[in-house]
């Protein structure tokens, strides 16, 4: 047999996916799965954004510019600047998804065995986009008890060695709901100048703000231009997952430059995709606050719902769609599977995200699953009854 790299088999799995099999049985066997576990808006799109799509006359798909379409890059300073950001259109490159993003910042910012600092628990794709890019992710631990804030500067600065090369953050943050304010990114851009490192800062679900003071960007600190970096998406914003759009934004021009040598080797971002994304910023302000208002709408009922089950503590989400929440179980892995091998509810049961995977410390969030509130209400209501029923039953099942 030929042997395959160590770096492929070492590439961690997602957590997220990790138990699909088992929902896969359990739908198989006639179980509805509410899927609590995954990020996927359930939201229409806006019809702008499909409608662009539909009429479009092409008759072949050819590839763009490899930094994105230019009328698309105008449209987004337009709506960068709407947040307070001051960018301009060689500032911007296209790309397909965050995913990508995230990987051509790493790639570009970091030598093999370099090293980013990361706020635990985070978006568990980034130790794989980490390891893809042969990075070793330094995580410091942020607590659920203070609603997952930005560890003390001291924790951060502390793990700050010669081959560190940035700090990555996501705000709102998945997994946990948490926003970080002005002042706290304000002091990580002063860190960043002072280390002469980057501060990556993950924005794709800017507007999900649901309490508290208004999302700050990283590229509004323009004192710290030349060390932070902003990665976007369409995904979350405008339900377009399958779209695969999103953006990579920086005034720091030599690492632009060579950003786009990666964007140069993927061609272009995916035609129709782009279209939809780019007719999406025409959808009218109505579209997204009513989008905004449902999911603190969901919120609310969901940590209502789950406040109400005895020995289950919520991390309550100021952002985002999703939060941490801390079972009376030893291990919520093994429950989760329980959820969908042996228990259901007339034919009903949940499928949740064992947090575990969110650290990359180890032995750390045994006890709390991510759950996202990307359901109906009346949907939400019914997946807490049967995570209560599910928590009786199970002490039973492990006694
Ligand atoms: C924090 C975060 N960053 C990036 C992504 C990936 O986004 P995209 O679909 O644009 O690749 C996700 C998807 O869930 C996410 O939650």
């Amino acid at each position: 047999m030929p042997q395959l790299s160590k770096k492929g088999i070492e590439l961690p799995t997602s957590p997220i996916r990790k138990l699909v099999e088992h929902a896969e049985k359990a739908k198989a066997n006639g179980i509805e799965v509410f899927h609590l576990n995954i990020g996927q808006p359930d939201i229409a799109a806006p019809k702008q954004a499909i409608e662009a799509v539909k009429k479009s006359k092409l008759n072949l798909l050819p590839y763009g510019p490899s930094q994105g379409k230019l009328s698309y890059r105008s449209k987004l300073v337009d709506y960068y600047n709407y947040h307070n950001i001051n960018i301009e259109t060689d500032d911007i490159i296209i790309t397909t998804g965050a995913s990508e993003a995230l990987t051509f910042a790493l790639n570009v910012i970091c030598d093999a065995g370099d090293e980013i600092i990361i706020p635990e628990p985070f978006y568990a794709n980034y130790n794989g986009f980490a390891s893809a890019a042969s990075v070793r992710v330094v995580p410091v631990i942020s607590e659920f008890h203070s609603k997952f804030q930005l560890p003390a500067l001291e924790k951060i600065s502390d793990k700050i060695t010669s081959k560190t090369k940035a700090i990555l953050l996501c705000n709102p943050s998945n997994p946990t709901g948490y926003v970080y304010s002005k002042k706290e990114i304000q002091t990580l851009c002063e860190l960043a100048i002072k280390h002469d490192i980057f501060l990556i800062v993950d924005e794709v679900y800017r507007e999900f703000i649901h309490d508290g003071e208004p999302h700050y960007s990283v590229l509004s600190d323009e004192k710290a231009s030349m060390h932070t970096v902003m990665i976007d998406s369409v995904s979350k914003r405008y339900s377009l997952c399958g779209a695969r759009v999103g953006s990579l934004v920086s005034k720091n021009d030599s690492l632009i430059q060579n950003v786009m040598k990666f964007a140069h080797l993927r061609l272009s971002p995916p035609t129709y995709a782009l279209m939809a994304s780019e007719a999406a910023l025409s959808a009218p302000k109505s579209y997204l606050e009513g989008v905004i208002k449902e999911y603190k709408a969901r919120r609310n009922t969901l940590i209502n719902q789950l406040e109400q089950i005895p020995n289950v503590e919520v991390s309550h989400p100021m952002g985002a769609f999703y939060c941490i929440v801390k079972l009376p179980v030893e291990d919520a892995e093994d429950f989760s599977k329980f959820l969908l091998t042996d228990f259901s509810i007339n034919n009903k049961t949940v499928m949740l995200a064992p947090a575990k995977g969110f650290y990359s410390s180890p032995n750390v969030g045994l006890d709390e699953v991510r759950i996202a509130f990307i359901l109906d209400q009346e949907k939400l209501i019914l997946a807490a009854t049967i995570l209560e029923k599910a928590l009786e039953a199970y002490k039973k099942f492990v006694p």
